[in-house]
């Protein structure tokens, strides 16, 4: 039976499910094009903005590295380490909306079948700023692009009113979506921060302001750490640092943990994953617990910068998986994805030794009965 990468998101037709994610691979025209020819299914351009950015000096993102014969954990760079996680505290995108506008069009024109979804950010404040969201986002969608990705996510906007900062308010959450959805012609989606007590509440916000997917997950928040020699951090301008986001292997069993929490509480809705995914085995953790699609930022990197060789692998890996299960009568992504959305559940749930029992520690004095199963 011949397998079928391509695959339906938020009505969408994407030529397989694996997207480069809003972040230094998809910051230019050269990139996003090389990405396409590349294979990847979508990508999500580096967000788009409307207040002049202006990042640090030096560097905006280090890789952290461990060793497998010590417990050293660093961002020098030395034989025989492995990637443990990226670190940036790069800012959105630094060209201008007048900048990203005609190259947004060729690019779509260019490949018209690969899904071209711009990332956007502003602030929240008042009407005005709200009103720079749908600035945005008929821009773009009038260039072509076909979905939007809104950026609720950013772990260092000292703005309370953008990034992370407005994804950690449910209102905020709600209130931008539902600004976009008014303009909107095209899907959106909201990329949600990790950074968060219950991304449950945030994601209802989403989903209540009109959201038609949910993404997670953005980096965590996080400080790099501090070299024991030079007590200085491994990355720092004039010796200060601020706190920046955590990608990469490091975060997917994290993200994992979002994403599930996510996809049980709304079954049926679209979710894309993001976090540490290098290959197909890791984008199949996502899959199995209800993502549509993935994205994929840290890998890419280090990989060309567009991830050519990732982006190969996912798509064999996915082909190879369905070849492997043709005996299920699997022939696409569909017939697999949420498998095992349900196996999480809570620790009283999980069986104990048959002369035991256990009642989530509920059933001592003083305390309440179980809830019923
Ligand atoms: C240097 C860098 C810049 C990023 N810039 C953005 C951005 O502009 N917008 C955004 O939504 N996410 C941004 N991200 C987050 C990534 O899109 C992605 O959510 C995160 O890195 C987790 O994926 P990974 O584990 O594959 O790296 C950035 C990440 C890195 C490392």
């Amino acid at each position: 039976m011949a397998v079928e990468l391509s695959t339906t998101f938020t009505g969408l037709r994407f030529p397989n499910p694996f997207l480069l994610s809003s972040a230094p691979p998809t910051e230019s025209e050269s990139n996003i094009l090389r990405a396409f020819e590349a294979g990847w299914g979508g990508v999500v351009t580096k967000t788009i903005g409307l207040h002049p950015v202006v990042n640090v000096v030096g560097p905006k993102t280090k890789f952290l590295r461990a060793d497998a014969e010590s417990a050293a954990l660093s961002m020098k760079k030395r034989p025989g380490a492995a990637l443990h996680s990226s670190w940036n505290w790069e800012l959105i995108s630094d060209k201008t909306l007048d900048w990203w506008l005609p190259r947004l069009g060729r690019i779509k024109r260019a490949f018209p079948k690969h899904m071209l979804v711009a990332s956007i950010m502003a602030g929240s404040g008042n009407d005005t700023e709200l009103r720079h969201w749908q600035t945005l986002a008929t821009a773009c969608q009038n260039e072509g692009c076909d979905a939007l990705e809104l950026n609720l996510s950013c772990p260092h906007m000292d703005r309370p009113d953008m990034g992370s900062n407005v994804g950690k308010d449910q209102a905020l959450v709600s209130i931008v979506t539902k600004v976009v959805k008014e303009v909107a012609t095209i899907p959106v989606w909201a990329k949600l921060t990790p950074s968060t007590t219950d991304i449950v509440v945030e994601a209802r916000g989403a989903l209540l302001g009109g959201a038609d997917a949910i993404v997670s997950s953005n980096t965590f928040t996080s400080l790099p750490l501090i070299d024991a020699e030079t007590l200085e951090f491994e990355i720092h301008v004039d010796g200060r640092v601020s706190t920046g986001g955590l990608g990469g292997p490091a975060i997917l069993p994290l993200s994992l943990a979002k994403m599930s929490q996510l996809t049980q509480a709304f079954p049926d809705g679209s979710f894309s994953g993001i976090g540490g995914i290098s290959t197909f085995d890791h984008a199949l953790n996502y899959f199995l617990l209800g993502c549509g699609t993935v994205q994929v930022c840290t890998a890419a990197m280090l990989d060309h910068a567009i991830g050519p060789h990732i982006i190969r692998a996912l798509n064999d890996g996915l082909a190879r998986f369905l070849e492997r299960h043709a005996d299920r009568g699997w022939t696409q992504l569909q017939d697999f994805v949420g498998l095992r959305r349900d196996r999480v559940v809570s620790q009283s749930q999980i069986r104990r030794p048959d002369v035991k029992d256990y009642r989530g520690g509920y059933d001592a004095e003083g305390y309440a009965e179980p809830a019923a199963p």
